[in-house]
Order: structure tokens, then C-alpha cells, then sequence
């Protein structure tokens, strides 16, 4: 009975914020209104920008052949990633080219100046040191007012502990899901921040394990932690993941 009044007292604690789940919750946070580019970085930017990327994203950021880079587009590709996913997504497949062409394209410092002056158009504040490539990591992309929500959809990783039977599978004390852009398992720092990752209070309800190859047999992973890769679904009273990816962290859990 006891156990019952726990496990019920739990669920509602993990029930209640769900709707407004935020996407990660790294303190104390630097974001990208904390003056994280410097000026003159930025405006060395404009001229490599205008040669490299403005046929396709537009003199202004407007977007023509490829997206819009400033204003509402922009925000909502990359809220709640940080710096280091929009520099690896800029310097490892911009300008646009078709594949079998070495990268990076152009050399790193002049990417971190173009991306200031992407940032600088955004209407991110500039503040006294350069964008530099360490730290990238530590700097979140969100609105002025903070996280929002991740929406329906978005690709994230949880980890958690494997629970269930049968058709019926869960991840149990779980984090906030974070959203990530592959659905790769085997980048090591990132499954080194699930590692990391302190056990949380969520639970997740697993679909789509099938799409997993068939050598994933969930039995055999019960009681181990796990990070799991997917789709997030946000219900009225749920949240579950169509799994696309999953890698062991550990034998036991949490
Ligand atoms: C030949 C056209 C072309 C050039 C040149 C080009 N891009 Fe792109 N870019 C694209 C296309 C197409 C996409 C969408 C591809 C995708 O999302 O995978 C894209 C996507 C992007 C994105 C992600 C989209 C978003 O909403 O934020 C960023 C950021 C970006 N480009 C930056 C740059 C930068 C910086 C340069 C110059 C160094 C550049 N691009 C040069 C065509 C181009």
C-alpha cells in the first residue's frame, strides 16, 4: 500500500510540469543573450558572409534558396541547442555542396566571424570577447524569455532506466529531454553527457522499438540504464519517445 502511495505521489510530481517541460536546464546558463561575440568579430563577418553564404540565404539573412537566418526561422531551428551544434552544422555543411568535398570549406576563424555576424543580426547583444571555439558548448540558443517548451516532434535524448515487458517498455527516472540533431548513438560526447546526466523524475513510454534492429531485444536490457534517441511525443499526461536509437550506459540503474 505504501509503495502504491509513493509510486502515485511520484507520478503526479512527474505529471505535473509536463506541458511545460523545458528542453535542458544547464546552470548557471550562458545563452546567447549574455554577450558571447565581440563587435568588430561580427563586423568582420559581413564581408566573408556576403561572398560565401548570401546567394543562398539572402544579403539580408531573408533566405532564398536556403532558410531565412535571422528573426523567427532561425529561433525556431535552433532554440534550445546550443552554439556548438549551430557551429558543427555551419562549418561541416556550409556553403551548401555537394557531398565528397573536404571540410570545412573555409577556414574556422572566419566561420566563428561569420557566425558572429549572423548573431549580431538576430539582435544578439555583442559583448567583450570573441566567439571562440571552446565554450561553444556551454552557450545555450533560446528566447530572450528563456527555454520554451520542445515541440512535438523534436529529436531529443533522454536516459533513464529500461522498465516493462512484453510490448510495454518505459524509460523510468529520467531527465529533461535535450534536444540533439542526430540519431546517432555513437558521438562520444554526447553520450558522455548522458552518462553525466543526474537521474531525474520522468518517466517516457517507448514506441516503435521494432524500428531497432531486430538484435534489440528490450528483456535483455531490464534494469539497465539507457540513453534513448527519438521523437518526442508530449501527451495530456504522458510523454513518450519513438525510439530511433539506443546505446547502454550502464548495468544497473539508476
Ligand atoms: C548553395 C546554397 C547555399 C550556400 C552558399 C550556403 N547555404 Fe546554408 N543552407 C543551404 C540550404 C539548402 C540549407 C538547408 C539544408 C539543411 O537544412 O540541411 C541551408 C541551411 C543552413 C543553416 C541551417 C538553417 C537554419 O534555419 O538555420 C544555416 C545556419 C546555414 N545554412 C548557414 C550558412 C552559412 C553561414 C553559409 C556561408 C558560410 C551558408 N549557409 C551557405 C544552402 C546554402
Amino acid at each position: 500500500m505504501w509503495t502504491r502511495y509513493v509510486v502515485i505521489a511520484v507520478w503526479i510530481l512527474a505529471a505535473g510540469p509536463i506541458p511545460g517541460t523545458l528542453a535542458q536546464t544547464k546552470t548557471p546558463g550562458k545563452t546567447v543573450w549574455s554577450g558571447v561575440y565581440a563587435a568588430e568579430q561580427a563586423a568582420r563577418g559581413e564581408e566573408p558572409y556576403k561572398a560565401r553564404c548570401a546567394r543562398c540565404h539572402g544579403a539580408a539573412l531573408e533566405g532564398t534558396e536556403g532558410n531565412g537566418l535571422a528573426g523567427r526561422d532561425f529561433m525556431e531551428r535552433w532554440r534550445e541547442d546550443t552554439m556548438q551544434g549551430l557551429f558543427e552544422f555551419v562549418s561541416e555543411n556550409m556553403p551548401y555542396a555537394r557531398p565528397g568535398q573536404g571540410r570545412p570549406l573555409i577556414g574556422i576563424p572566419t566561420y566563428l566571424d561569420i557566425v558572429a555576424f549572423i548573431l549580431s543580426k538576430n539582435d544578439f547583444p555583442a559583448g567583450t570577447f570573441p566567439l571562440s571555439v571552446e565554450g561553444l558548448d556551454d552557450i545555450q540558443i533560446q528566447y530572450k524569455d528563456g527555454p520554451r517548451p520542445l515541440p512535438n516532434g523534436a529529436l531529443v535524448r533522454i536516459s533513464g532506466c529500461l522498465t516493462g515487458a512484453g510490448q510495454d517498455w518505459s524509460i523510468t527516472a529520467a531527465n529533461d529531454p535535450v534536444k540533439t540533431r542526430t540519431s546517432d548513438t555513437t558521438d562520444y560526447p554526447e553520450f558522455k553527457a548522458a552518462e553525466d546526466a543526474p537521474a531525474g523524475t520522468r518517466t517516457y513510454k517507448l514506441f516503435n522499438l521494432g524500428f531497432l534492429s531486430s538484435k534489440f531485444k528490450p528483456e535483455n536490457f531490464t534494469g539497465a540504464r539507457l540513453m534513448v534517441k527519438g521523437n518526442l511525443i508530449r501527451q495530456a499526461d504522458s510523454m513518450r519517445i519513438s525510439v530511433l536509437g539506443v546505446r547502454k550506459i550502464g548495468n544497473t540503474c539508476p
